[in-house]
């Protein structure tokens, strides 16, 4: 998609829609609307005194032939009130906008700048929203697919501004819109194309392409290190285990390196601890963890904070088989610590174990890992809220601010010493499972353990890295839900060193 923006007259615009967005309660009696009323005759002020358009957001009229306009169709918005209108906002209204329109066959769109927020950051919320909302899930449709699309955005301001912070704004919006959309490709990929090493292959193609250093470990490797928890899971897949580590160096100087872990399970089965049949074919998402770390590590080598990141992908299917680990065997860590499999469906906190350990080798010093890990965080936030928790409150509150400065929604879990009981085991320093209650807790008290005094942040996306609900922003199918947020923690990290 092209991105233009323009200073000037939003009735000069050429495209074949101009988006406006109107706020709950407003008249068209001032500044751009006041224009925009006189040039289409008077359309505007008869809509915002009508039930179709309040204000309210998901409000939308479309408006064919609007008079005296360049744009060939308006679309006035809704976009809420406006004490509440944000950059969140400017998301959700371009990208509702953008499905809109791309559903009557437009191919250009323009929208209009009517807020005071902040020129570069509006920019990119704009181009962020259109490119995120204009995703598909039907790479694999042969008939009614979605061919429109849009291949133009245009930003106009009226007020003059700097060109530079605009297109810096652009910049940024694409990058990070662009990352969230592999993400999500590759979690809606099947998982007998992508398979552990077909998502390595992909990161590989990303480093590549965007500088990031690799190094790919196999199995024999992963054995040399000792990481029996990873490799136990991977006993009973045929597609042999990898374990991606990604680098990004922005401050040579600085001791100081981020690591993002995140689970790449290419499919759960549950493994001899088989899952029901129902719902199983969404499995192949249980990757979504790593697709994060991918779309962000490449992302951050695009706005190259001075900053060092390192991304770790430990990836393997959970498979049952004749090979198969088994509830009752211990495993060994490469921590050293041994791990009583409860139950063999909770094989991510196993892999995310090694790799965690691994970070910590390579000499991470904050550790924020990723993961569609529990059910049970669908119970207590449903899709809406990504669960975090963490070792160290100063750091929990660093990766929670990120997230509400981007409009991602985190919600803290309590991880008070008694739910460390709850994983203790009789034969091994620690079970793999505590059972239906606090489950997403006891999941990150197990990591916990292997994060040891490192300062570590857990964020269980399991309910949110999918959304089964069509969204007049959102397709549904994949999210690539925290990404932004980690690339926003990685960015104001850069900044404050
Ligand atoms: N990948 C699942 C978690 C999951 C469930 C993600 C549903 C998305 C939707 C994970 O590996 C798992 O199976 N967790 C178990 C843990 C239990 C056995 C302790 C769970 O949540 O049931
Ligand atoms: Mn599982
Ligand atoms: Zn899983």
């Amino acid at each position: 998609m092209e991105v233009r923006a323009e200073f000037g007259k939003f009735y000069d615009v050429e495209a074949d829609a101009l988006v406006v967005t109107i706020y709950e309660g407003e008249k068209a009696n001032e500044g751009a609307l006041r224009e925009l009323d006189e040039r289409t005759g008077g359309i505007v002020s008869e809509m915002l005194g009508s039930d179709e358009m309040r204000g309210k957001q998901g409000d939308m009229v479309y408006i064919h032939r609007p008079g005296n306009l360049r744009a060939a169709r308006l679309l006035l918005v809704g976009a809420g009130k406006r004490e509440e209108f944000s950059l969140d906002t400017i998301r959700k209204v371009t990208a509702s906008a953008a499905r809109f329109l791309r559903g009557k066959g437009a191919r250009s769109m323009a929208a209009l700048r009517r807020s005071q927020l902040d020129l570069g950051k509006s920019a990119q919320a704009a181009v962020e929203g259109v490119l995120v909302g204009l995703f598909e899930p039907d790479m694999y449709k042969t008939e009614n697919k979605e061919e429109r699309r849009i291949d133009e955005l245009v930003l106009v301001s009226a007020a003059a501004g700097s060109e530079n912070e605009l297109a810096n704004g652009v910049e940024r919006g694409r990058i990070i819109g662009e990352a969230v959309n592999l993400a999500r490709e590759l979690s809606n990929e099947p998982s007998s194309t992508l398979t552990p090493s077909e998502l390595a292959e992909r990161a590989k193609e990303t480093a590549s392409k965007f500088g990031l250093d690799i190094d790919t470990l196999d199995e024999a490797r992963m054995k040399d290190l000792g990481m029996g928890a990873l490799l136990g899971v991977a006993r009973g897949s045929d597609e042999p285990a990898k374990l991606v580590v990604l680098r990004y160096t922005g401050n040579e100087a600085d001791q100081d390196v981020i690591a993002i872990v995140g689970k790449g399970i290419t499919f759960d089965s549950g493994g001899i601890s088989i899952k029901p049949a129902e719902g199983m074919e969404k499995m192949k998402y249980d990757m979504s963890g790593a697709a994060a770390t991918l779309a962000a590590m490449r992302a951050i080598a695009q706005l190259k904070p001075k900053v060092n990141v390192i991304g770790l992908m430990p990836t393997t299917e959970n498979m049952p088989s004749g090979r198969a680990y088994k509830p009752g065997d211990v495993l060994r860590a490469m921590s050293g610590k041994t791990i009583e499999v409860i139950n063999t469906d909770a094989e991510g906190r196993l892999i995310l174990a090694d790799a965690i350990s691994y970070a910590r080798k390579l000499g991470a010093t904050r550790i924020i890992d990723l993961a569609t890990l529990t059910g049970a965080v669908s119970i207590a936030l449903g899709t809406v809220n990504v669960a975090i928790l963490g070792n160290n409150q100063a750091f929990t509150n660093q990766v929670r601010a990120a997230a509400k400065e981007v409009g991602e929604r985190f919600w803290e879990l309590p991880m008070d010493d008694e739910y460390r009981d709850m994983i203790k085991s009789d034969i091994a320093d620690i079970k793999n499972s505590g059972g239906r209650n606090a489950g997403t807790i006891t999941a990150a008290y197990f990591l916990r353990e292997f994060a040891e005094d490192t300062p570590w942040v857990h964020l269980d996306i399991a309910g949110t890295a999918w959304e089964n609900d069509r969204k007049p922003y959102a397709a549904k199918g994949p999210t690539g839900v925290a990404i932004r947020t980690l690339i926003n923690y990685v960015c104001h990290h850069a900044a404050k060193a």
